[in-house]
This record gives C-alpha cells, structure tokens and sequence, in this order.
C-alpha cells in the first residue's frame, strides 16, 4: 500500500492541455474518485500515475518516493479498464494466472493465489471456462482478480463498471467498495458518474478542463461546493440556478424579475451585485412559503416526484413525496430555505458564502 502525491501534474497532446497543473494527495488505503465530464483529463491523469503515458510537467510521488522514471511493470499497480480486455482463448484461470506467470513465479504458488483472489471475487466456480462463457459482471470479476492477483500497492480503476447494465452495476458498486475497504489497498477510480463517485469514494476529486475544482469528502462537495460547476455535477437531479441581483440589507435579499428572496441569516460581505442563486431540488419545499408558480411539469419517481415549478420566467425543479397532491398548470407555493442556499458571483461561478 503507497500513497500517491501529484504535484503540479501536466499533459499536453499538441495544442490540448489535458492535464493542468494538477495537485493531489492519496493516502494510505484510501478510495479516490476522479470524477468529471468526458474529456477533462480523467483517464490521462490515470495513465501518467500507471507510468504509461510520461508527464509534461510536474511530479508523482508514492511515499516519499518520486516515481517519474519509474517503468509502469516497475510501479506495482494493478490496472482495470471500461474493456476488461480479458485474452478470450484462455481459461478464466489462466487470464488471472498472467501477470503472475509473466513474473515467473512459481506454478504452486500461482495456483495457491489465483484461488485465494478467486475465492474474494466469487469466481472460484468459473477457473475452467473461457470468457466467452461468462456474463458481464463475471468478466468484471475476473478483470479485477486478474489486477488483484499481483498484490499491488495500488489499484487504479477507469470506469471499471461502465459496460455492466444498470442492476449490476448496483450491485459491484457496493461489492467493489467493499472489496477495497478489506484489503485496504490505496485506489485511485475513475468516473464520470457522480454516483458513483458519491456512494464509493473516502474523497472525490472534481476535474473540468484539466483543471482540479475541488477535492474533499462526498458530503463536502454535496453540501459546500466551491463554484457553479461542482454544484451542478455533484447531486442525481441538478441544483438549480437562478441568475439575479445581491439586495444589501436585514435581512439582505435575492431578487430577479420582480420575485424577492429573504436571506437572513447570510453573511455577505463585500459580495457582487450580480450573483446566481443555486438550491437543490431537494432543498425546495413545497406546499407553504411566500413563493408561488405554476406546476409545469410533474415527473415520478416511485417514492417521490419531481416537480418542476415556472415561476416569472425560470423553471424550478422540486422533489416532493408522491402524495403532495400536486396537478400540472395548477398554482403552488413553495419556499427557498435561506440555509440551503448556494450563492456565486455571476461573473466567475464562484462561491461567495
Ligand atoms: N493520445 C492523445 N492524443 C491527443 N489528445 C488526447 C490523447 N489522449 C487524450 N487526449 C485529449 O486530452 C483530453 C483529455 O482526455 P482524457 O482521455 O483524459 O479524458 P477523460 O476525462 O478520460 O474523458 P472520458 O470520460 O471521455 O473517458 C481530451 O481533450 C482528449 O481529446
Ligand atoms: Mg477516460
């Protein structure tokens, strides 16, 4: 087990800035997600800490080791990829059985090892078939036997879990999280799927463009997000936004398009005048308060609704309890709890609480 530290971690392709200037600090045995849209700089970033593609720029460190001329079969990293790129003409056996043999160790010893790994995966009644014989979620298994097997003291993960349907992944998200928490093994996982990234990792850290947004524990991006863009990626239904004016005075107030919002209780000190208002649907409350729209459209979700509310112009999404009553084109209060509210600077997408 090593921890991993990026400093100042840079790549370029040409012209693409990939990575930029990246700091990170993984500790020991712990779950990190690197989570972000498509093409900001997750799987780079994943191959440069594997030794497979070489920064432009700045260093990594396992321990207090810096590990940049390090070749990646010299890292000690075990590797699993959206295409588990299992070899199809070998027993499921023999596919984890691999790296080990290309170490030369010793064939007794191999087995001993391939059946404990099997055994922690629940695999150990498929060593005789080919992959071709297995369902998703059992190639996924052995996909992570087979990066297991060579004990690494790092497990580095790249949307291991996209190519399974909807239930399985379910399922392996919790068995993965699982799996890494008894063997304590530091990993670094990486998503586009903020749920993923929210029910597995110990921290999260948030990249657009190549550049980090924020990196903390789950509850911390959830709760108090840095800019605009973490607001609006971390959370199942997006936070809302809504773009208005700063009113200073007690209790200072949000107002657009001749709606007003008290927000006592809010520090604000020399903030802008233009801000955007962010608050989670599920912040909302329906049924009282000094807000009134117009149901626009209602969406179920078994135990609970979304609702979305137009109110002067911009649509509001709400999540409420099936049985709230609620009807479409009907008119509905609602309310803003000042203590959920995320406030930015219009200009820069910045927090200003
Ligand atoms: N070998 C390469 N040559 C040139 N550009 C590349 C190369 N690999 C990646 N890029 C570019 O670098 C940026 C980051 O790519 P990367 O693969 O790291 O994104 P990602 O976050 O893993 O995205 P996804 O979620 O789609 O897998 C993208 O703009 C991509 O087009
Ligand atoms: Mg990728």
């Amino acid at each position: 087990m090593v921890s991993v530290r990026l400093v100042n971690l840079t790549k370029r392709f040409g012209k693409v800035l990939a990575v930029d200037h990246l700091n990170l600090e993984i500790g020991h045995g712990e779950f990190v997600a690197l989570l972000g849209p498509s093409g900001c700089g997750k799987t780079t970033t994943l191959l440069m800490i594997a030794g497979i593609y070489r920064p432009t720029e700045g260093h990594i460190y396992f321990d207090d080791r810096i590990v940049d001329d390090l070749e990646p079969k010299d890292r000690n990293v075990g590797m699993v990829f959206q295409s588990y790129a299992l070899y199809p003409h070998m027993k499921v056996f023999d596919n984890i059985a691999f790296p080990l043999k290309l170490k030369k160790v010793p064939k007794e010893e191999i087995r001993e090892k391939v059946r404990r790994v099997a055994r922690l995966l629940h695999i150990e009644d498929l060593l005789d078939r080919k992959p071709g014989q297995l369902s998703g979620g059992q190639q996924q298994r052995v996909a992570l036997a087979r990066a297991l097997v060579k004990e690494p003291d790092l497990f580095l993960m790249d949307e291991p879990l996209s190519n399974l349907d909807a239930k399985l992944r379910v399922e392996m998200r919790g068995e993965l999280k699982r799996l890494q928490k008894d063997l304590g093994i530091t990993t670094v996982y990486v998503t586009h799927d903020q749920l993923e990234a929210m029910t597995m990792a110990d921290r999260i850290a948030v990249l657009n463009h190549g550049r980090l947004q924020q990196y903390g524990p789950p509850e911390e991006l959830y709760r108090h997000p840095v800019n605009m863009f973490v607001a609006g990626f971390i959370g199942t239904t997006p936070t809302n936004f809504i773009e208005g004016s700063l009113v200073v005075g007690d209790p200072p107030r949000f107002e657009f398009d001749g709606v007003s919002i008290p927000l006592p209780g809010l520090e604000l000190g020399d903030a802008p005048s233009r801000v955007v208002l962010g608050i989670r649907p599920e912040d909302v409350v329906i049924g009282e308060g000094e807000l009134e729209g117009e149901v626009y459209i209602i969406e179920p979700l078994g135990r609970e609704l979304i609702v979305t509310i137009s109110m002067s112009g911009v649509h509001i999404k709400a999540i409420t309890g099936v049985d709230s009553g609620l009807e479409m084109r009907r008119r509905v209060r609602f309310s803003i709890p000042p203590e959920r509210v995320y406030l930015f600077d219009a200009a820069t997408g910045r927090s200003i609480l």
